[in-house]
């Protein structure tokens, strides 16, 4: 397998206005990332992940771009930011923006001219459509609730918004909109950065009758997914962007892809056919919802994730290349969701980062992952930002009369806001994270889970994730090794095997409160054992052959 420096790297991404507020408007901005690169460095990570900082009347917390060019006002200045990308640069820390060419603000100049007339020379960088008996052009849901299409007064026709209404669908079938985003590519590679992560890049080309989905449960939207979604041009349009922009520049690429299976994924991610270098796949993390989608919750259960993960490890496989993740600003807090955020929220933090960093792929830690932070539960809707959440909660409670307590309930569970608190830095006030008021409150339990409290403490989370991140640059199995399920059909155990010519590791985790016993299969054979990691003081020193495990418990074994 060919060797790249993003398969051997650790990513971190970070929600900027999260993470550190440096002037006290109760915002997370460019200086207050500067001053964490030292913290960043201590753990040990390779790349930063960006999430957007550029010009947004944030409708979507910077995923609606008004200005590709410009730095937030409340983030700082593009002189801030050239102060960012050299500071990391010194530390060894790459940079990855985010890169968001789906859709933009409609505060964005070409969205401004394109609405102002039909014959504007805008007009077409957009998705314009006439209403259909005097309804929308299609029956399709946007994936922030109501109507995906808006109609806009001044030309009596529709836009397309996939997400909000702030936020128009660039129509890529244009070549000067493709043009034009080259361009701003180029633009930020050459002042320094070493890649993008693509927003929802697989819904860049839609079908061109853009057909009615199908309704679910008589509800008057549908999904209109199967005809956005990995569209007729999408692979044309992402080998166009590698021709023009990407193939001339050493860096690294992941598109967020949600919808994808692992064929598509491999379409994406062979780098014969010139893509990208990876994806960021959806299965496991929709594994706790039902046909409603998002919000129509059910548990997610162990043998699901044990075939969902292996499926992307076996068919990407010397064809493709996966990220791995469990949290991003879009996900619920890992440690609460597959997890016990409540008596072995440390123990638990400590198996879930094992489970996923000895896969095979690029991992991502998401600010505040290192610190098994956890989901929050607010008592009022007042107190939630995210338009996904509120939009959600208008629908349910308003429109279809739910009780909005239990509205709340799901909320806590799947609401994007559970990874928008704010970074815990220390038990001071506001958690370290602003002198001022924060634009979201912090998660109260601050005062025990914090990173000042992690660095002093070497059986931190923390210091767990920097150990998986230093073995993973000793042992090149860990990246390049092949998976292998073992004990499939096991209730509690999630346990695999990567091996590398002679060396083997054998990752065994315990997903549950209870103590299984770890058998090791009779074909695994051994001379010599090594145990590189473990979530729990060693005690005695066991034979592989028969473990019974604690809650929660991790290992991972080199045998030889
Ligand atoms: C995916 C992003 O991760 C999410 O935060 C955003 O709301 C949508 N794309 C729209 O840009």
């Amino acid at each position: 397998m060919e060797k790249k420096w993003w398969k051997e790297a650790v990513v971190y991404q970070i929600y900027p206005r999260s993470f550190k507020d440096a002037d006290g408007d109760g915002i997370g901005d460019l200086r207050g990332i500067i001053s964490k690169l030292d913290y960043l460095k201590e753990l040990g990570i390779d790349v930063v992940w960006l999430s957007p900082v550029y010009q947004s009347p944030n409708d979507d917390n910077g995923y609606d771009i008004s200005d590709y060019r410009n730095i937030m006002d409340e983030f700082g200045t593009m002189e801030d930011w050239e102060e960012m990308v050299s500071e990391m640069h010194k530390r060894g820390i790459k940079l990855v923006m985010d890169l968001v060419v789906n859709h933009t603000s409609d505060e964005h100049p070409w969205f401004i001219e394109s609405r102002k007339s039909k014959d504007n020379a805008y007009r077409d960088y957009y998705i314009w459509r006439p209403g259909k008996e005097g309804k929308e052009p299609n029956n399709w849901e946007s994936f922030f609730s109501g109507s995906a299409w808006e109609y806009d007064e001044a030309t009596g026709e529709y836009y397309l918004h996939l997400f909000s209404k702030k936020q128009p669908d660039l129509n890529w079938e244009n070549p000067n909109v493709r043009k034009e985003i080259y361009e701003m590519m180029r633009f930020w590679l050459d002042k320094g950065v070493d890649g993008f992560r693509m927003d929802v890049i697989n819904m860049i080309s839609k079908v061109p009758e853009l057909p009615d989905g199908e309704a679910y449960d008589g509800k008057k939207y549908a999904s209109g997914s199967r005809y956005f979604m990995n569209g007729p041009r999408v692979h044309e349009f992402l080998q166009e962007m590698n021709r023009e922009v990407l193939s001339h520049y050493d860096i690294m690429t992941v598109g967020e892809t949600p919808g994808v299976t692992p064929k598509e994924g491999i379409l994406y991610t062979d780098p014969a056919r010139c893509e990208l270098n990876m994806v960021f796949q959806f299965e496991h993390v929709d594994l706790d919802s039902g046909p409603g989608g998002k919000w129509d919750i059910r548990p997610w259960k162990l043998a699901d994730l044990k075939k969902t993960m292996t499926k992307w490890q076996k068919e990407l496989e010397g064809k493709g290349w996966n990220s791995l993740y469990l949290n991003n600003h879009d996900q619920p807090r890992a440690v609460s969701r597959f997890g016990d955020d409540k008596q072995y929220r440390v123990e638990s933090a400590k198996m879930l980062a094992t489970f996923l960093h000895m896969m095979q792929g690029t991992p991502y830690i998401y600010q505040g992952e290192e610190l098994g932070m956890t989901n929050v539960r607010f008592s009022s809707i007042e107190d939630y930002r995210d338009i996904e959440t509120l939009n959600m909660y208008k629908e349910y409670v308003e429109k279809y009369g739910e009780n909005p307590q239990a509205v709340l309930e799901k909320i806590y569970y799947k609401g994007r806001d559970n990874a928008r608190t704010p970074m815990q830095w220390d038990d001071s006030k506001h958690a370290g994270f602003t002198d001022g008021t924060p634009w979201i409150q912090v998660n109260p339990n601050y005062k025990e889970i914090n990173a000042k409290a992690a660095l002093q403490d070497p059986d931190s989370v923390f210091h767990y994730y920097k150990k998986l991140i230093q073995l993973r640059k000793q042992h090149p199995v860990i990246v390049y090794g092949t998976y292998h399920l073992i004990l499939e059909d096991h209730p509690l155990i999630y346990a695999y095997t990567r091996t590398l010519e002679n060396e083997k590791l054998v990752v065994i985790t315990n997903f549950s409160n209870e103590t299984p016993v770890f058998r090791l299969p009779e074909d695994i054979v051994y001379t010599a054992k090594e145990l590189l990691i473990h979530n729990y003081p060693v005690v005695e020193s066991e034979e592989l052959h028969e473990i019974r495990l604690r809650p929660w418990e991790a290992r991972v074994y080199k045998i030889q």
